[in-house]
């Protein structure tokens, strides 16, 4: 079977190196080798609408920015179908039939969600949709029978959620769906990388992210400020690197080649961080070393957006043709749901 991939995005600002190693690092890696029949990524303007209902203008002018950062970072328009989720209407429908499928406990007891609930103060304020929105992002890869879906692990328990609909569907009514499955980043710094503050998620409204779009002295600037280890104050001080916002961000971005280039001395990651847990190592230079890495890897990426800013129209033109298809491909799906499940007034009048 050749591989149908979908991923998306929800958009409510522009996209950080967070995203960027924890989903569209593995997108570029499987555009590259091009293993797949169809490569689906969404713009999930519904679902960011769940906890934003009130925002309607972030979201709608978040979805160009957010597609702008794809094609900037090297997401190929030819190689991939990137859609909008609001224009594919099959997705809402095919979500009414899953909502019969899946208890209110169960929808309650997604980590993701709850977690969510918690940090929105949603406790007795939950929109419904927000805590269906589950069963949406079933529809959204199951309306395409994706079998894989390249992801960041808080996501782990949608994909878990989407497989037991799509089972349980499979065993109410007939076999329409595959179960799909998870890719993670293969690096584990990458799976969620922390705020420059050294918080747990980087968040728009904390305000510590590094942007994709950010120029080069605001880059820096928040590398120099990052956190990093408290007790280590002087350079002799032995410093910790478990936590440290400056090593796990080298984790997700330095490679060996960069240190013949930018820091000599050492050989590799190793041995930098033998170095700063000894003592004799300050912040300081570690903080210019990785400078030198974002700058590397993000000032193409800069580039290039400057380029696609002048043809928004034309990647508008782009979105609408898309999911025009995805919603062609979103009918096949939910006709032979409905055939399935004898939701066929053609035929039951035939018989009549
Ligand atoms: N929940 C994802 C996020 O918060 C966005 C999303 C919506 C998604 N539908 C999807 C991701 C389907 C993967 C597959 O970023």
């Amino acid at each position: 079977m050749k591989n149908i991939i979908l991923t998306g995005d929800r958009p409510t600002g522009n996209l950080h190196i967070g995203h960027f190693v924890g989903s569209v690092r593995t997108r570029l890696k499987i555009q590259e080798k091009g293993d797949y029949e169809k490569f689906y990524i969404m713009i999930a303007d519904t679902q960011a609408l769940t906890d934003n209902a009130k925002n309607v203008d972030k979201v709608t002018n978040s979805v160009i920015q957010v597609v702008l950062d794809y094609l900037s970072a090297g997401i190929d328009p030819e190689k991939t179908c990137i859609f909008i989720q609001s224009l594919v209407p099959e997705l809402f429908e095919i979500t009414s039939y899953f909502m019969n499928l899946v208890s209110v406990a169960r929808l309650k007891r997604n980590p993701t969600v709850k977690s969510e609930i918690g940090m929105r103060g949603f406790e007795n304020t939950i929109p419904a949709g927000f805590l269906c929105y589950p069963i949406s992002q079933a529809a959204d890869i199951l309306a395409f029978n994706a079998n894989i879906i390249p992801v960041g692990n808080d996501q782990l328990p949608m994909i878990e959620q989407t497989r037991e609909i799509a089972s349980t569907f499979n065993s109410t009514y007939g076999e329409v769906f595959t179960l799909p499955k998870a890719v993670l980043p293969e690096i584990k710094a990458c799976e969620r990388l922390p705020g420059t503050d050294g918080k747990l998620k980087m968040s728009k409204s904390v305000g510590n992210c590094i942007y994709l779009k950010d120029s080069p002295e605001e880059i820096k600037q928040k590398i120099m400020s990052a956190y990093t280890d408290p007790d280590h104050i002087k350079v002799s001080d032995p410093g910790k690197i478990e936590g440290n916002i400056v090593f796990i961000y080298l984790d997700a971005f330095c490679k060996d080649e960069h240190f013949a280039k930018y820091l000599p001395e050492y050989k590799n990651l190793d041995e930098l961080k033998a170095h700063y847990q000894r003592g004799g190592l300050g912040d300081v230079k570690v903080k210019l070393f990785l400078n030198n890495i974002m700058q590397e890897v993000l000032a193409p990426i800069r580039e290039r957006r400057a380029y696609y800013e002048q043809n928004i129209d034309k990647i508008y033109q782009m979105l609408f043709k898309n999911s025009e298809e995805a919603s062609k491909e979103a009918r096949k799906t939910l006709e032979n749901m409905k055939e399935k499940m004898a939701l066929n007034y053609k035929e039951i009048a035939k018989k009549a």
